[in-house]
Parts: C-alpha cells; sequence; structure tokens
C-alpha cells in the first residue's frame, strides 16, 4: 500500500515506529521500498556518500533533483522525502517556496525536509501553504557546519537544550508534518517526542523518538569516513563488495571468467571462411 503523510500521524498515534533510510539511486531505493522501509530520504549527504564531498555545504539543487528522481522512480510503496540544499531557502521564503516545489515538480518528493528551527518558521508555513508537506530538521543541523565549527551533540546545556524544545514547538506551530531530531541527548529527545503531535524521526536521539532513519552506506559499513556512535552497522556490505570486487580481479587474470557458459558461439564454418 502507497504510504503517505498521514500513514506517519497515525503511527504516532498508535505508537509503531517509522523507518526511514537515505536512498540516492533507483536500485538501492527499490531494495528498501521491496524490503518495506517507511521512508527513503534523498538526503544531501549525498554530497559526502555519494559526491565525496567533506560536507553538504556544496550539494545544489540540481544534484538533490537528480537522485530524488531516480529514488522516486523506485519508490512503489515509499514516502519519498527529498532535502533543500544549503543555500536554496536560506537567502527568503521566496526561496524556500520555489525550490521546494522544484523537488516536488522536478524531483518527484512527496516530503522536503529544510534544517530549521524558530528562523525557519515563516519558510515552513509558506511551503506548507503550497501544500507542499515539510519536515523540519533541528538540533544539528550538518549546512550550519561553517558556523558551528564542527559537527558536535547539540542540547546538551540547559539554554541549548531550552532551544531545542522552542524550535520544536515553533516548527510544529508553522505545519511542520514531522520533525527529525539529530544529535541530541535521548531524554531530550523523548521530552520534544512528548510534547509534539506530530512524529519525531531521530539519527543519534536514542529509542524515545517516533521514527529512526541512518545513512544507508553508515548502516551497511560501506563508507569510509569517520562512523559516529549513533550508528550501527547492520551487514558489512563494505567487506563483502571488496570480497566481490578483488574476486572478480583474480578471475579475470587468471582467466577464469568469462567462462563457456558466459560466451556466445557461431557457426564454425563461419568461422573457418572468416579466418581465410
Ligand atoms: O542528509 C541526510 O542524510 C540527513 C539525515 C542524516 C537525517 O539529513
Ligand atoms: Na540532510
Amino acid at each position: 500500500m502507497k504510504k503517505t503523510v498521514l500513514t506517519l500521524q497515525k503511527r504516532k498515534q498508535s505508537k509503531q515506529k517509522i523507518t526511514m533510510l537515505t536512498a540516492y539511486d533507483y536500485t538501492t531505493a527499490k531494495l528498501m521500498d521491496d524490503s518495506g522501509v517507511d521512508c527513503l530520504l534523498v538526503g544531501d549527504s549525498l554530497g559526502m556518500v555519494m559526491l565525496g564531498y567533506d560536507t553538504t555545504v556544496s550539494v545544489t539543487m540540481d544534484d538533490m533533483i537528480h537522485h530524488s528522481k531516480a529514488v522516486a522512480r523506485a519508490a512503489k510503496s515509499a514516502l519519498v522525502v527529498t532535502d533543500l540544499p544549503f543555500m536554496s531557502y536560506h537567502a527568503s521564503v521566496y526561496d524556500a517556496v520555489y525550490n521546494a516545489g522544484r523537488l516536488i515538480k522536478e524531483g518527484h518528493a512527496h516530503v522536503v525536509k529544510l534544517e530549521g528551527g524558530r528562523a525557519f518558521s515563516e519558510h515552513i508555513k509558506m511551503i506548507t501553504q503550497a501544500s507542499i508537506p515539510v519536515i523540519a530538521h533541528i538540533g544539528l543541523m550538518p549546512q550550519s557546519v561553517l558556523a558551528l565549527g564542527g559537527f558536535k551533540v547539540q542540547g546538551k546545556d540547559y539554554q541549548n537544550a531550552k532551544n531545542i524544545i522552542l524550535d520544536a514547538l515553533a516548527v510544529e506551530q508553522a505545519g511542520a508534518i514531522a520533525i527529525l531530531l539529530e544529535c541530541v541527548p535521548a531524554p531530550l529527545a523523548t521530552l520534544i517526542s512528548e510534547l509534539v503531535s506530530v512524529p519525531t524521526i531521530g539519527i543519534g536521539a536514542g529509542v524515545g523518538c517516533d521514527g529512526q532513519v541512518l545513512v544507508y552506506q553508515d548502516m551497511l559499513a560501506m563508507y569510509d569516513g569517520v562512523s559516529s556512535k549513533f550508528t550501527k552497522a547492520f551487514a558489512p556490505v563494505g567487506e563483502q563488495m571488496k570480497t566481490a570486487f578483488k574476486a572478480y580481479c583474480d578471475d579475470v587474470i587468471n582467466h577464469q571468467f568469462p567462462a563457456p557458459i558466459h560466451e556466445f558461439t557461431i557457426d564454425e564454418h563461419i568461422m573457418q571462411n572468416l579466418r581465410q
């Protein structure tokens, strides 16, 4: 059955967890959709895991649309959520609505996500007004890495924690359909999940959130960048891929591949004529 924004709301009410994984290409998205993952997030993390940048700040709207389209073609049941990249909504509310529209119309996303709390209430309100569902991403906001000076857990002291609560309440008020909480202490994320009526989806935010998200290269141990405390390797796929790549090279070098079963034949008479 096709999942919608209503599915997420119902899950919160019935206390059934929401599952989300990042996806950036057709093949992987199809495997996830077939596995019953509720939401496929075309995250701007694609700048790091797919394009090899150190941070997400260089990711463009065209990058996001390119990957979003591929994921959307695979999503028969899952809800496709696509990130608004850095500077696609910061300069004005107009930019926010215009670029959210592009992710829907050109990227075939069902929902857009942006990083920001109270400071982006108006943007969230106007995107919602345009009938585009928005998820607000608060806590650690990786697009702010230049201003933050690095990636670290947010909301450890009273004022910082209070600010994250105020951000959550503000984005709910502005119309966000869900709140993504990144890298905040688990008890704070649990409290926020109780305070808001929309679902929370956590990454590095503990078990008290209404749903969870992971970057798929992290959960399959494929990415060679720094891995965080909050990720879990569900299968050593990175190692398995390396084993397969090496086996392929060995077979080619040792004339084991291709074998006769992989070859096409031709009538020997034709070959004899060709050799003359
Ligand atoms: O871009 C991304 O993958 C994300 C998740 C880490 C939530 O925003
Ligand atoms: Na992101």
